[in-house]
């Protein structure tokens, strides 16, 4: 245009400059802050990865007790919250719920508006990421009509989830440890993904001084899409409907139709902007969910079975290798958590929770920033020239 760059999609354009998560699609590698994401993986919790992301670096034992206990003891929304969210339809997507409770939270933290003042925005980082867990677990219990759960501090962050999930007052409840692991490590994976969509939106309307619960509502808006944080729901609807329409022995038949564009179905959890190899939480998640299928003594989960042929055939298809797809970490997350018992319309919300420190390390760093500014794209105009209004009874 000669003032400025034509973008669509931003393929070529860097937002902002940032220093917590590095791709290299070409390699297949993610790192948070320096840290390979199969070494945090491996040797980290959820928290302690998400102090990293806040922080810029891993806590020492003293730090982990005290952000643990920081977080723990922000768990409880306020009781208010219950009514508001007994204001939705039972059958409400909980993504729609979501959307609704985060935003409605900055009718609570005047202190929040406040965004200024880092003290303040330690303390909403905070709240964010220990109330997101309570606001999913609540989504659910309301939608099956079901008491909530209130959160039990004594917990880890991923055992107080599930309990708040799947108790209930009658009896007691124990956390299996196959299943936390499984989940923290799905949080683990989730945790930030640099510029995304989501995470570009929650920095763009952050950008105008909004309020942070404000700000991750619109990131919450975001990921709900298909072709981002709700690709798993629609990646394990597809396979529930190849499974119903014949199996293992239709996959052929599906890939055709995957590959015949004028059909418009897409292999879901397969292709990314910035992966051109195999997505390494793709790779994790592959292994988590071998892990947990066992534990629970279902290896022979007719869906896991699907999509390693899905895998299998899209591996060795041209199409699929001439345009770079492989599968990327919501491929096999859903196989995890449905597993786990988490049902389908709920793991967008899954992935929305553990996306949440990301995003607000990311509006962190975003006004930390002294080059700050407010995001203000600019557009290619395709419209009319200037013209004159002709009077109603002329036209
Ligand atoms: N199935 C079939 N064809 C595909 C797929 C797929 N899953 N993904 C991309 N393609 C084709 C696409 O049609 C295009 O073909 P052509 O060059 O002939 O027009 C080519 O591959 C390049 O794809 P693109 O759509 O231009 O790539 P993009 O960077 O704009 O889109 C994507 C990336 C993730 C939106 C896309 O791959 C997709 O829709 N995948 C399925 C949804 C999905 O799994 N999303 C989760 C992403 S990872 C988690 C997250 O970030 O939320």
């Amino acid at each position: 245009t000669g003032k400025f760059t034509y973008d669509p999609g931003f393929l070529s354009t860097a937002s902002c400059a940032s220093a917590i998560t590095y791709i290299d699609g070409d390699k297949g590698e993610l790192l948070y802050r320096g840290y390979p994401i199969e070494q945090l993986a491996q040797n980290c919790d959820f928290l302690e990865t998400s102090y990293l992301i806040l922080n810029g670096e891993l806590p020492d034992a003293e730090q982990k007790k005290d952000f643990d206990h920081q977080v723990t003891h922000h768990t409880m929304v306020n009781e208010q919250m219950h009514f508001f969210l007994r204001g939705f339809r039972r059958d409400a997507h909980p993504m729609a719920v979501l959307t609704g409770l985060v935003g409605g939270m900055s009718a609570f933290y005047h202190d929040s508006t406040d965004i200024n003042n880092p003290m303040h925005r330690h303390i909403s980082a905070i709240r964010l990421v220990a109330k997101m867990p309570t606001l999913v677990a609540m989504a659910y219990k309301f939608s099956q009509g079901q008491p909530f759960m209130y959160p039990q501090n004594d917990l880890s962050y991923t055992g107080n989830f599930l309990r708040m999930m799947f108790a209930n007052p009658c009896e007691e409840y124990k956390v299996n440890d196959v299943v936390e692991r499984a989940l923290d490590r799905i949080f683990i994976l989730h945790a930030d993904h640099e510029q995304n969509a989501s995470t570009s939106t929650v920095r763009l309307c952050g950008s105008s001084g909004t309020n942070p619960f404000a700000a991750i509502a619109a990131g919450v808006a975001c990921l709900w899409g298909p072709a981002h944080g709700g690709a798993n729901e629609a990646c394990l609807n597809m396979l529930e409907e190849i499974q119903a329409n014949g199996g293992v022995a239709k996959v052929g038949e599906f890939m055709e139709k995957v590959k015949d564009k004028s059909s418009g179905v897409k292999l879901m959890g397969f292709g990314h902007r910035v992966y051109k190899n195999y997505d390494p939480r793709a790779k994790l998640m592959q292994e988590t969910c071998k892990e947990v299928l066992q534990a629970l003594g279902l290896e022979n989960d007719p869906l896991f079975k699907l999509s390693m042929e899905l895998e299998r055939i899209a591996l060795e298809d041209d199409y699929f290798v001439q345009r770079k797809l492989y599968p990327n970490v919501d491929f096999y997350s859903g196989i995890v958590q449905r597993a786990i018992g988490i049902p389908t319309s709920l793991f967008t919300a899954i992935f929305a929770l553990a996306r949440t420190v990301g995003w607000i390390a990311q509006w962190n760093e975003m006004l930390s920033d002294p080059e700050f500014k407010i995001g203000r794209p600019r557009q290619l105009y395709t419209g009319h020239a200037k013209r004159d209004v002709v009077a109603l009874d002329q036209r």
